[in-house]
This record gives C-alpha cells, structure tokens and sequence, in this order.
C-alpha cells in the first residue's frame, strides 16, 4: 500500500497522448521538471512536480530523464551452446540460411533444466540492466514435445509473454518427412505446449530450405488460434515472400523481420495498422550483414510498426534495446522519437497490452530511467550505458 513519489525527473518522457499541460511534438507526452507517484506496482499520478501530491515515500532522481520501461517484443531467450563462429563467417560474407539452428537444437536437448534457467536468468538480468521492463519468449530450440513444452515453463517463470514456435526449423530427424513434422507441431506438440504459452509463431521463409512454406505456416498458425493462442509470424527476413501477406490475413498481431517487401506488403500492412504491427529487428540485420528495413517507408504509409532485439544465438546475440534503438536512428533514419516510441507503445501494441509502454494513470509502473538530462541521449551517447530501470524499491540508474 506504500506509495512512492519519484521527483527530480527534468524530462519524462510518457507517451500519452493525453496527457494535459505535456508537450506533445512527435507524440512524445513530454513534461519537464516532473513526478510520478507510484503506488503497487502501478502509476497512481504523472505531472508536474511543482503539482504532485503527497506520497508515504519520496525518491529524488537526481535531474535524470524517465521513459517508459522497453517493451521487447520478440526474444528467443532460451538456448545453449555457442554459435560465435557462425557470427565470424558471415562477417566475412557466409550468408544467413537458418541452418545453425540445428546446433542450437542440439545443445539445447543436451543441457539440464538448471542449465537453461540460469541461461534464461542471465539474459532477462541483462535486458533489465539496459531498461527492458517486458519481453517476449519464443521457444524453438527443442523442436521435440518435451524440449519445446520445457523451453515454454522455463520461459513462463521469467515472462506471461510465452511465444510457442515449435514450427522454427524442421527439425534434422524429420529430414524428408515435413508434413509428419507439421502433424507433430500442430498434434501433440501444440498440447503439451499451449498451456505455456500466450503466442504460437512459426518463421514462413521460402528463401530458408529449413523454414516452413506459406501453407505449412497457415495451418500451424490455425491450429494455435484453434487451441486458443494468438498469431506471430516471422516473415519477409531472407527475401521477398508471403509472411506479411499471411500474418494480416490470419490478423496476427506482429510480422517480424520485415526487410523485404513489396508495395502491395506495405499496403496490406498499413491497411491492417490496428491489428498488425511490423516489428523491426535491425540487429538482426547488423549481426547478419543485411539490408535494413526501409522503416521510413513503412512510416510513412501509415504502418505500425515496433522495434525489438530478437536476441538469439544466430541471427543476432545482442540483449540491448539501446543498441537497437541506435541502429534504427542511425541506419533506418526514425527519428529518435520514432525509435523510442516504437521499442515502448509500438511493443506494446504488437503484444495486445495497454497496461504497459506508455506512463499514464493505471498503468503498469514500468519506469526507466537514464543517467542523462534527457532522452536524446539514448542516441547521442549510443554505446553508453545510461539506460536502466528505476526500482521502486529505492535504486535506479544501473
Ligand atoms: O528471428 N529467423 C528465424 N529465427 C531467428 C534466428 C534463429 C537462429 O538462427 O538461431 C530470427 O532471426
Ligand atoms: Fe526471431
């Protein structure tokens, strides 16, 4: 019941649209000299600091900026083993094709549940550390039932934003039977997984020999919708193809990649805006040596769009949203406003969440803080790490 005010704040950045007296270019919500009362785990008031009520407890943030907490909305946490010498070749030119998922797989299988909850552990720690307050966790590196139904209850003790993608790779034992596998995501493995999970998704990449078709895609994401779960789709990263086209005609919340589209892509995406977000994953694009998604374009034809890590052990490796966030001003031309919105209310739209990525009244107190005046220097000081989460239980910075 003890409430909290945090004072101190020179800039607050909220992102809500609403929010009166703020300063509202770029969609920003933006007040200086701030405070924000917090009370179970919830925002009690946002406003002015000249304005704030009285609180059982006060925190002084020492002239810093608070954003909303980062909403990572794609993540593939759960994993062993080493793929760092298949990061080396591609930086030499060795191309992306899905096949290193198979060593993954493999050693995912080998080690104990200890092992993974550890790993898992690790990870979420230091997404925190960089200000991440939510993310989402895909399985995909058991591709058995056992190993996908323990990848979920692993992830499941870390996040509610469970994503089941038994429907990763096919896997190298069910070389040359592809439907039985597809039997199998869609059977028994759907089962035993469902109940782990809020999401099903499935990577649909005809340019992948490891990947699933478009029909293959529609029938694992109709089985998940079927037994209750919510559509992903990792689509349009290799090449061309039918991803987005699937996601908006299934009404998934989030196609992910998104590098290469077509315009009837970007129509059909900016037409379905209130229910698929395009999520950008630019370190993917960094750590695979790609092209990165025109995201301006995307912008400009009135597409939602969320940017998130995908941190993983193949395509990219990196746990930082602020790394992303860098990426995405630098060599996707958003502005920094854009970014931050898009790794915060544009997260938390493609997860079908209102009670986080935005400070308003109600809302989750998912708060960051930078150790810096205001949030341009999320940017400005790329590499830094000024990005934390305040914790209301009195620290905050890193
Ligand atoms: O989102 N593209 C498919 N899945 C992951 C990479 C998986 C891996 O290579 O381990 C991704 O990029
Ligand atoms: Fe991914």
């Amino acid at each position: 019941m003890t409430s909290t005010i945090f004072t101190g704040i020179a800039e607050l950045v909220t992102g809500d649209a609403l929010l009166e007296g703020a300063d509202h270019s770029e969609h920003l919500g933006r007040l200086s000299d701030a405070a924000v009362v917090v009370q179970d785990g919830l925002i009690a008031w946002v406003g002015p600091a000249a304005e704030a009520p009285a609180a059982d407890e006060s925190q002084d943030v020492g002239g810093r900026a608070v954003i909303p907490g980062f909403v990572d909305s794609h993540s593939h946490l759960v994993f062993a083993g080493d793929r760092s010498a298949e990061f080396a070749a591609r930086m030499t030119g060795v191309r992306y094709d899905g096949g290193g998922i198979a060593t993954s797989v493999r050693a995912t299988r080998a080690a104990s549940d200890d092992l993974l909850r550890t790993l898992v552990a690790r990870r979420v720690a230091e997404m925190h550390a960089q200000g991440t307050t939510t993310v989402e966790i895909k399985s995909g590196y058991g591709l058995s039932v056992q190993d996908e139904a323990r990848s979920l209850r692993i992830a499941a003790e870390f996040s509610s934003e469970t994503t089941f993608l038994g429907a990763h790779v096919v896997p190298q034992e069910f070389a040359g039977r592809r439907c039985e596998y597809v039997d199998l995501v869609t059977g028994e493995m759907l089962s035993a997984c469902a109940p782990h999970a809020r999401w099903i998704d499935v990577f649909c990449e005809p340019h992948s020999a490891h990947a699933f078709t478009e029909d293959e895609a529609r029938v694992v994401l109709c089985a998940g919708r079927d037994a209750g779960l919510g559509l992903r789709v990792h689509g349009n990263q290799l090449g061309h193809g039918p991803g987005v086209r699937l996601a908006v005609e299934l009404g998934a919340a989030s196609v992910d990649h998104c590098t290469f589209l077509s315009a009837d892509d970007v129509e059909r995406l900016a037409s379905a805006a209130e229910t698929t977000v395009a999520t950008l994953l630019p370190g993917v694009e960094f750590s695979t040596r790609s092209p990165y998604p025109d995201a301006r374009r995307l912008i400009d034809a009135g597409v939602s769009i969320a940017l998130a890590s995908d941190c993983n052990p193949g395509t990219c490796y990196s746990s930082s949203i602020p790394f992303v966030l860098a990426l995405a001003v630098r060599e996707m031309r958003l502005t920094p406003a854009e970014a931050l919105l898009a790794a915060t209310s544009g997260g938390a739209k493609s997860l079908r969440r209102k009670d986080i990525g935005v400070i308003c009244v109600g809302n989750r107190a998912d708060l960051t803080v930078l150790d810096a005046p205001s949030y341009l220097h999320l940017f400005y000081r790329a590499g830094v790490p000024i990005a934390g989460v305040l914790d209301p239980a009195g620290r905050h910075g890193n």
